[in-house]
């Protein structure tokens, strides 16, 4: 295939996944399943643990002194808890396999058109592969959320499947919610709107995504300040093929090179927003020590790094920690999860150089369902975020640097 760049931009890559009916179906079933598991059920076992476990939870290690791990260990005992976890494990399991087949389809074609966007750079973008890079053994060693090759596998040249699965996987995942389906990027967008319209002076030049993935968390950054330059690193190769032919597509002038954010070979002090999303939890404590201390590294004076992540325990209650600390281990592969929930997040900063006064830590609402009007109350602290859950508001936390 060749493209004439002068004149019109690369296909929209997803387009080439042409689910059937049936597969459509199949897809519309996990959905549908997911959201029964996470809305209702979820609503029932909290029900469940209030009226039949918190009592004796309470009555036996105090009121103050319930854990995360107490409540585990009593409502692994309950039916309701068996059947919601297994049909949760299940569904998670149907979400990469209803797109399997979509993918494998269409993966000819792809690669082409995704090879292509990287020898032309219509967008003006670029696409850094390091077929050499060592893969972390926390990437390598299994399938994080159960995604069968995980985020690195390679299975052809030029290959894009995994970028495929996680795009078209995403959207099944997030599909029960209607306001999270297809819109990946909410939690960009409520960060980026966020910093606008707090830090109205704050004007960023450089912004840098760690753990990028396919990069669609930039683009939110880039309406928000269209001046900037926005880079993306990951460790998956064809996660970054996609997500570049993806930026090609939407004239997105995206950077995307695949590194470990562990050393980052970017210069010092070169970016003024260093962020990431749904990462950090997956990680050992000394790899994020190291990605922290690579953030404080390339970050200018009066930058900010800003991480989304899950609550930790000190901000929620034994049971949502105990709710949340599911995807640990073998649940969803995630050997990290409770490990990273239980820190002291503003102190890993702290150990990196930042300083605690520049520190931040809270919870902002999703700008695409709160409405700009209260996302604005918000910000002037006339109101509050939602709960967090299911994707209404999101735990940020970081540090800037001082000037
Ligand atoms: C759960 S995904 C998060 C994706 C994206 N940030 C989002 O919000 O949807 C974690 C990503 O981090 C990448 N990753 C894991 N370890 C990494 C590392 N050391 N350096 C760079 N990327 C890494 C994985 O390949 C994966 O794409």
């Amino acid at each position: 295939m060749t493209l004439d760049a002068c004149t019109s931009p690369p296909l929209d890559i997803s387009n080439l996944l042409e689910p059937t009916q049936t597969e459509l179906a199949r897809q519309g079933f996990v959905s549908a399943l997911r959201k029964h598991v996470m809305v209702n059920l979820s609503l029932d076992m909290h029900k469940d643990y209030v009226t039949n476990v918190k009592p004796t939870c309470v009555a036996t290690h105090g009121p103050e002194s319930v854990t995360p791990r107490d409540v585990k260990n009593a409502m692994e005992k309950r039916l309701l808890y068996r059947v919601w976890s297994s049909l949760r494990y299940n569904a998670q399991e149907m979400v990469w396999a209803s797109v399997q087949g979509v993918v494998e389809r269409a993966l000819p074609k792809m690669n082409e058109l995704a090879k292509d966007a990287a020898d032309t750079n219509p967008a003006s973008g670029s696409l850094r592969l390091n077929p050499n890079l060592e893969i972390p053994k926390y990437v390598s060693a299994l399938d994080v959320h159960l995604m069968p090759g995980c985020y690195h596998t390679e299975y052809t040249d030029d290959d894009v499947a995994q970028g495929a699965v996680q795009f078209a996987g995403g959207d099944v995942f997030r599909g029960g919610f209607r306001h999270r389906k297809g819109n990946p990027g909410g939690v960009a967008e409520s960060i980026a709107n966020y910093l606008k319209l707090k830090h109205p002076d704050f004007k960023p030049k450089r912004i840098l995504d760690m753990g990028c993935n396919t990069g669609k968390n930039l683009f939110p950054y880039l309406d928000v300040y269209p001046e900037a330059e926005a880079h993306g690193v990951d460790v998956g190769a064809p996660l970054l093929r996609f997500g570049h032919a993806m930026a090609s597509h939407e004239n997105r002038a995206v950077h995307f090179s695949q590194q470990n954010a562990e050393g980052l070979d970017f210069k010092d002090d070169s970016f003024d927003i260093v962020t990431s999303s749904f990462f950090l939890h997956e990680l050992p404590i000394k790899s994020i020590k190291a990605i922290f201390a690579e953030a404080y590294r390339v970050l200018r004076p009066g930058g900010l790094m800003v991480h989304m992540e899950l609550p930790p325990n000190s901000e929620v209650d034994p049971y949502y920690g105990f709710y949340l600390d599911w995807d640990t281990g073998p649940n969803n592969n995630e050997p990290f999860y409770a490990q990273f929930r239980n820190q002291d997040v503003l102190g890993l900063c702290e150990d990196v150089g930042f300083d605690a006064e520049q520190c931040i830590k809270l919870l902002i609402p999703n700008y695409g369902s709160f409405g700009l009007e209260n996302f604005k109350d918000f910000v002037n602290e006339q109101r509050v975020a939602p709960k967090h859950g299911n994707g209404a508001s999101w735990f940020i936390f970081g540090a800037w640097v001082q000037t």
